[in-house]
């Protein structure tokens, strides 16, 4: 079976995303800072799997020091997934890419930041049972 994980921050609602970016995006609290810290820390040296618009996201510097792959609704998961044998493969979103892959993810690493505000994207939780919903 893949390493197959998943690595997130939502805020206090759920919230993912706004207009492409994270909903915080240029907050400088500490626990913001540290969270995107983490998230690079822990996908180094592995596979990052993403649809379009989250890995129009990732800074530049992030492509150094792991393999960042963009994925396309016409890629069967499982394909996509055996591409990777042997390697340790996060499933970076966005929601629909969650969505897909849900069944195969065997780790979650989800952080809770205290953010209140808008969001255009929502983590649901059905993914942490591998359920398939169709957003
Ligand atoms: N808070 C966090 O930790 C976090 C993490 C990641 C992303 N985000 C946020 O999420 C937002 C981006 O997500 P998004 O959903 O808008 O766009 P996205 O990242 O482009 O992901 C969705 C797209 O992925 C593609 N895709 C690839 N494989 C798929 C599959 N098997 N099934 C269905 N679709 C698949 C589809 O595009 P095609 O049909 O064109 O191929 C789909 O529209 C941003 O705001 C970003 O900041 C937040």
């Amino acid at each position: 079976m893949a390493d197959v994980r998943s690595m997130c921050a939502i805020g206090k609602h759920g919230q993912l995303g706004l207009n492409g970016k994270l909903p915080w995006e240029g907050t400088r609290a500490r626990e913001f800072r540290e969270d995107v810290q983490r998230f690079f820390e822990m996908t180094k040296g592995h596979v990052l799997l993403c649809g379009p618009r989250t890995r129009r996201s990732i800074p530049q510097f992030a492509y150094a020091d792991r393999t960042i792959f963009e994925i396309r609704s016409s890629m069967p998961p499982a394909e996509t997934i055996a591409m990777f044998p042997n390697r340790v493969i996060y499933i970076g979103g966005g929601p629909p890419v969650w969505s897909a892959y849900a069944s195969f993810i065997r780790h979650w690493d989800i952080t809770r930041l205290p953010y209140d505000g808008e969001a255009d994207r929502f983590f649901d939780p059905a993914w942490l049972c591998g359920v398939r919903n169709g957003n």
